[in-house]
């Protein structure tokens, strides 16, 4: 059904209407707009981002598995240690189950779909979006074992970048690692309830029982953070080299709270959000990053979007406070903070935080802004920033923009997004894409084989990693295709995760325009 309704709509993506196409270009060049190559298909684009999640599943696959270039991988997980550790997802690259990245990314999937719904589903790809989220909320129920016991971990990382294998024939460690009283992790704790809390609204009109059950496991993991208080890195230290919690646990207790009060409207929550907002750092922090590390953005945003019910008059203080925070956000982004620090940028125009992995930090802008901009849109307000008042028209051009880039309008002509267009990243940094399918070739291949044979090897990868978002291009816009270079051909699965509700809203955009103004050159642009 859904299926059927995008096909209807799919003849609006820009990119399947060829015969427009030459006309826009003509008058596109008369008009002097550039590039009439700005028409991207973010029906095609959102498609492939859900694919991802399917490549990157650790466990037992199911019957409809759509990719095929993977199998069962990982099927003793939990065994040594007594308990049923199989599924979940493999955060990058590698094969380790890090709970803090994995947990992050289920609550930015499970936001998507509570924000974007109904788009995500006039695409016909709401299905998939909730097996995305429930496969790793599948797993975080296994995890959570008792109500202070959580297992963080399986794998580790030291072992396991010794080797170089293919999951379906993995020899290193699969040793397990949990939080509990005696060893807190409240930051962990924390981003799982909120995860599991932001996927029980997303399945509670179609699967309430799972919902209430998700929703259960959320509300036992926040009492367990929030009492039993600690950094995840103290308890389990093997993270430490790859997923630390250098933010500390104040971002993640008020996001797990926040999240279970949208889910359960229980005021206790939005009590604890708005009584530690102060000792927190919700609203003393002023921050230019969101990430699986760092959640004060998100939260402040979703903060400043209870500012608009009048249920919510008698916090009106501090949630002002939590806005004044989130503006200072989203007006970093847009170049126009005054007093304050701005999000670099690269000469092509992408924001820019850091080196290693970029593009986890400009799709997360992207989903911050896009959400924002439709709260102004619907509460009839602009942007407050220092440089001056901002429309949520010019946050979602911007936003857009970042996506545009990703998907190749940019100085290397290369869509970050892999398997989109024609010209994108070959040699992804990722075990399992760049050697033989096992379900091809089910000879055994050897840690230090696979190194020697595969990762070193020049040729692309034998699999494509559809709808990976790899860690994309330097400061001046530079990106060297290689294996080795993982600190830009890596995919992590919290890279994409954001992308899905974006790129779902500016498809709608995009089928609103042509359905208003079919022979319009403006198209182009959306
Ligand atoms: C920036 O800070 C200076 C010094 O604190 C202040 O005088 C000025 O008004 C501020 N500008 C804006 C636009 O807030
Ligand atoms: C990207 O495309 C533009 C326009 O077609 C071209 O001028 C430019 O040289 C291309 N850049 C690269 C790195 O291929």
């Amino acid at each position: 059904m859904e299926e059927e309704k995008r096909k209807k709509l799919h003849h609006c993506g820009a990119q399947n209407i060829p015969r427009f196409t030459i006309s826009w270009c003509l008058l596109l060049s008369i008009f002097a707009v550039p590039a009439c190559a700005r028409a991207f298909d973010y029906a095609d684009a959102l498609t492939k981002s859900l694919l991802y999640f399917e490549s990157q599943r650790s466990g037992r696959l199911p019957y409809n598995q759509r990719v095929t270039w993977r199998d069962h991988s990982g099927l003793t997980d939990g065994l040594e240690q007594g308990v049923d550790l199989v599924g979940g997802y493999y955060d990058a690259g590698d094969h380790v189950k890090f709970g803090l990245p994995m947990a992050f990314t289920v609550t930015m999937l499970s936001w998507g779909v509570t924000e974007y719904r109904q788009q995500i589903a006039v695409a016909g790809e709401l299905e998939h979006a909730m097996e995305a989220i429930k496969w790793g909320t599948d797993y975080f129920i296994k995890a959570h074992t008792s109500p202070n016991v959580l297992w963080a971990e399986v794998g580790d990382g030291d072992t396991d970048h010794y080797c170089w294998q293919r999951p379906e024939d993995m020899t290193t460690s699969r040793q397990a690692y949990k939080i509990d009283k005696d060893n807190p992790g409240s930051d962990l704790a924390g981003e799982t309830a909120a995860a599991m809390a932001a996927a029980s609204m997303v399945f509670k009109q179609t699967n309430p029982h799972y919902s209430h059950l998700l929703l259960h496991h959320a509300q036992q993991l926040f009492e367990f953070g929030d009492e039993y208080r600690g950094k995840y890195d103290a308890s389990v230290e093997e993270v430490k080299s790859y997923y630390a919690s250098v933010s500390g646990y104040m971002d993640e207790l008020l996001w797990a709270a926040l999240w279970l009060y949208k889910a359960t409207d229980k005021e206790e929550y939005l009590r604890y959000v708005v009584d530690k907002a102060d000792s927190f750092g919700g609203i003393g922090w002023a921050i230019t990053e969101f990430s699986w590390e760092v959640k004060y953005a998100g939260l402040q945003v979703i903060a400043s979007k209870l500012l608009a019910e009048k249920k919510h008059k008698e916090h009106a203080h501090v949630l002002e406070q939590y806005r004044s925070k989130a503006e200072y956000y989203i007006c970093s982004c847009l170049d126009k903070n005054i007093n304050g620090s701005n999000v670099e940028r690269t000469p092509g125009g992408l924001l820019y935080v850091r080196q290693w992995n970029n593009m986890q930090y400009v799709s997360t802008a992207a989903f911050l802004l896009t959400v924002y901009s439709d709260f102004l849109q619907s509460s009839s307000q602009k942007l407050r920033c220092h440089g001056g008042m901002v429309g949520h028209e010019e946050i979602l051009d911007f936003a857009k923009s970042q996506i545009d880039y990703i998907l190749g309008s940019n100085p290397m002509n290369m869509s970050y997004l892999v398997g989109y267009g024609s010209n994108y990243p070959t040699r992804v940094h990722h075990r399992a894409a760049s050697i033989v399918s096992y379900r091809e070739s089910k000879g055994f291949i050897g840690c230090t084989q696979g190194y020697d044979y595969w990762y070193s090897r020049l040729k692309p990868n034998p699999n494509v990693l559809v709808g990976a978002l790899v860690g994309g291009p330097d400061l001046q816009d530079d990106f060297v295709d290689r294996r080795s270079n993982y600190m830009q051909t890596e995919a992590c699965t919290y890279n994409t995760a954001p992308l899905v509700g974006v790129l779902a809203k500016l498809l709608q955009l995009q089928d609103q325009n042509l359905d208003q103004n079919p022979t319009s050159p403006l198209l182009a642009s959306y």
